[in-house]
């Protein structure tokens, strides 16, 4: 929604008509108010969600899981890469629901992308007491213009594809909660991966 009302105001500041190139501005803060207000009501909305319950996770299990519910009706393919009995710390709803929104934007990025290859690859390994949970996917990378603000709620380069832009803002919340962290690692031609950390159990 954001962002693609930036881009309309990003073509607004171009008009040759002085009074429509001085919407844009004007525009583009209310956008953003509006955006501040929409995430302060969210954290709200999230205020009494139940703190997480951590438990020791075998992070092969919960991937597996999360990509056999996220992938359905795409046609794609799972790959694990992951260390042998690797485990996290992790509440396993919460983690589930993490990966599985990866994942699906992972499908979402590759399924109108000509790529050979379709497959979405999870990667996990222990590095410094921490697991680092990588889902990789062969799409067409980030679009550069959401990247500053991908995290935060209603960035969407899709919300007339009912895209509501909650998916990663959510999913980082609910790693921060865990005490872990969630990061774009890499976007580029190649693709996108984004990189889950949590404590290792
Ligand atoms: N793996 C990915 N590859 C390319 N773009 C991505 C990927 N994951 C997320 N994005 C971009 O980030 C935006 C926000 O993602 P998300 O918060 O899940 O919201 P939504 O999926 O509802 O649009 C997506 O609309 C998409 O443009
Ligand atoms: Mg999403």
């Amino acid at each position: 929604m954001l962002a693609t009302a930036q881009l309309v105001a990003d073509r607004l500041k171009q008009s040759e008509d002085p009074a429509v190139r001085q919407l844009a501005p004007r525009l583009e803060r209310t956008i953003d108010r509006a955006a501040g207000l929409a995430a302060s009501t969210l954290k709200y909305g999230r205020a009494d969600e139940a703190p997480p319950r951590l438990q020791r996770v075998i992070v092969a299990e919960a991937a597996e899981e999360a990509a056999a519910e996220a992938l359905v009706g795409f046609a794609m393919d799972y790959r694990a890469d992951i260390e042998t009995g690797l485990a996290c710390m992790a509440d396993p709803d919460h983690l589930h629901r993490v990966l599985s929104n990866l994942v699906r934007n992972a499908a979402q990025a590759m399924k109108d992308h000509a790529r050979a290859e379709k497959a979405v690859t999870v990667r996990g390994i222990l590095v410094d007491g921490r697991c680092e949970i990588d889902v990789i996917d062969h799409g067409p990378g980030v679009p550069e213009k959401l990247r500053a603000r991908l995290f935060e709620p209603f960035v969407s380069a899709a919300p007339e594809a009912g895209g509501a832009g909650l998916g990663l803002a959510i999913a980082r919340e609910l790693t921060l909660a865990m005490g872990g962290n969630l990061e774009l690692a890499r976007s580029g031609a190649e693709g996108a991966t984004f990189r889950v950390t949590l404590p290792a159990a």
